[in-house]
């Protein structure tokens, strides 16, 4: 059976990373996606660096552990409206700074609205976008002009608005519902995204898209993650030493782990999981610096992102 994510139409101004992977796939056969098998039972776990009997487990824990993202192939199915909006309270109850809630988010329930915002389609797309066009107005009623136009006002509204997307994927995950976080929007001309949906020019910024619903396969494995030394740092910065580098070029290339990205890379030619990732997959932007230069302009625009003096 063919993943939907080969499938899926895919919108042309957002192709860059998809068409890689489609070329990716037909050159060396099985990416990890493409070569999902149906399994009723779920993902097989990832192989865990630190599991301890011992540790403790609740619900939420096993929510988390079970997470994995849902590469594209979704089913044309509706989310139950009480669904959506419980996902959508338990994403604005996570922290944010100054409790000003810095962003917008925008649910999106036409599917072809969603391959053209981001290049996947699902069940509903929440577009999180950093957003103080609601404080501003708030501001302007009581007579402030309020323009938070730094870096910091910038980082501040990313951190708020990231923190909730990542609770709307725990909170949909614990009613059952997939996910998949994706930056496709920032694919392709991101005017688009101003057009497609009227979004303010000014301090509103889309961050990232989260695409929910039901897979129509599961992925064979659950994704593992580098999870010790070099990743958990004690008391202070720790610098690592070869030998330690080494281990962890080893857990990359280490096949039951699943930390990589594709799983064919030595049929590919590669000695090491990581000579694929940076010759072929960082690589390979035929376009270098279109997408900053794009992305600067729209911060700029955006009011966010002056030049700093000094
Ligand atoms: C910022 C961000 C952008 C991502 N963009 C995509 C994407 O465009 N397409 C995709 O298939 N997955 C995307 N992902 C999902 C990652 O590939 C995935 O989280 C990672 O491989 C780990 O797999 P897991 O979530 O199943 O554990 C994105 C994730 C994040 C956080």
């Amino acid at each position: 059976m063919k993943s939907s994510r080969r499938d899926t139409p895919t919108p042309d101004p957002i192709s860059s990373r998809r068409s890689f992977l489609k070329q990716t796939a037909l050159a060396g056969s099985s990416l990890l996606f493409l070569s999902a098998s149906s399994r009723g039972s779920g993902a097989e776990p990832a192989r865990s660096e630190g599991t301890d009997a011992t540790a403790p487990t609740n619900d939420t824990l096993k929510t988390i552990r079970s997470l994995r993202t849902i590469h594209g192939n979704f089913l044309d199915q509706p989310l139950p409206e009480p669904a959506l909006q419980a996902i959508l309270r338990a994403s604005v109850r996570a922290a944010g700074a100054s409790n000003n809630q810095s962003y917008a988010i925008i649910v999106v329930k036409d599917r072809k609205m969603m391959a053209d915002l981001c290049g996947y389609r699902g069940s509903c797309l929440l577009l999180y976008c950093a957003d103080y066009n609601r404080m501003k107005a708030s501001a302007a009623a009581l007579g402030y002009a309020y323009e938070p136009g730094t870096v910091v006002d910038f980082v501040t509204a990313s951190i708020n608005t990231l923190l909730a997307a990542q609770t709307a994927v725990i909170a949909a995950k614990s009613l059952g519902i997939d996910s998949l976080l994706t930056n496709g929007i920032h694919r392709g001309d991101m005017d688009r995204l101003w057009k497609l949906l009227d979004l303010p020019q000014t301090h509103c910024f889309p961050m990232i898209a989260l695409v929910l619903g039901y897979p129509t396969e599961e992925p064979p494995h659950q994704k593992g993650r580098l999870e010790g030394v070099g990743v958990i740092h004690h008391d202070k910065y720790h610098r690592l030493t070869r030998e330690e580098v080494e281990e962890i070029n080893r857990q990359y290339d280490d096949k039951d782990r699943h930390i990589a990205l594709v799983e064919d890379w030595a049929a590919q030619g590669y000695q090491h999981y990581l000579d694929w990732y940076f010759k072929a997959w960082v690589g390979r932007n035929n376009r270098p610096g279109a997408e900053e230069t794009q992305m600067l302009r729209l911060l700029k625009r955006s009011g966010f992102v002056e030049l700093q003096k000094g």
